[in-house]
């Protein structure tokens, strides 16, 4: 059933459920249990968004695995390359651990693309992406998710970890701006 929400000064409906985010998640988590066994892989989530998709992908594994949390903090213009991308709290030792990356979504692919490199440079034994969703026409930069539970059309969408402003981050279904 479509329900309508406000958040802030805009209105956003239903887009995807909170069952149908939860069935996907068990399908996705099961196939990085497969890929992973053995393989104790270690995901590092990407705040604030993310922290909800990581939570619940987290617990749906079946397999040995283990948890981080990272912030990241952008300047703008210290370098003539653009952004500089620190990790805050990036506190573990990546030596050869398998990294699974988990973000809320990837729009235009800036924010990974300005990432990666920090994790590569800690020599990790490899690198994969999971993310809850992605816009691929919106893409940018040459990211690519491993493992992505929902494509969705280039739209902007709150709830399930997603904000609008800061606020819409606990509604437990995915809205889209009507
Ligand atoms: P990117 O760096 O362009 O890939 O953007 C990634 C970040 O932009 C995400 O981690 C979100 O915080 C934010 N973002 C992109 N699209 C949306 C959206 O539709 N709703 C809420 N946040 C979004
Ligand atoms: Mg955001």
């Amino acid at each position: 059933m479509k329900k309508d929400v406000v958040v802030l000064d805009k209105t956003f409906t239903t887009f995807i459920g909170r069952d149908e985010i939860q069935t996907r998640i068990a399908e996705v988590a099961s196939q990085i249990s497969k890929d992973y066994a053995g393989k104790n892989p270690l995901m590092i989530a990407i705040l604030n968004g993310s922290f909800i998709f990581a939570a619940d992908i987290f617990r749906a594994l079946s397999i040995e695995a283990g948890i981080s949390f990272v912030k990241l903090a952008s300047y703008k213009g210290t370098t003539s390359t653009g952004n500089v991308v620190t990790a805050i709290g990036l506190d573990e030792n990546l030596k050869d651990r398998h990294v699974i990356i988990v973000e809320d979504i990837i729009d235009t692919g800036k924010t990974l693309s300005a990432f990666l490199p920090e994790i590569y440079q800690r020599a990790p034994a490899s690198v994969k992406i999971a993310t809850f969703l992605s816009k691929p026409d919106a893409l940018q930069y040459d990211v690519k998710a491993d493992y992505t539970a929902f494509e969705i059309e280039n739209k902007f969408v709150v709830g399930y970890g997603l904000d609008y402003d800061g606020y819409g981050r606990n509604l437990p279904d995915l809205y889209v701006l009507s």
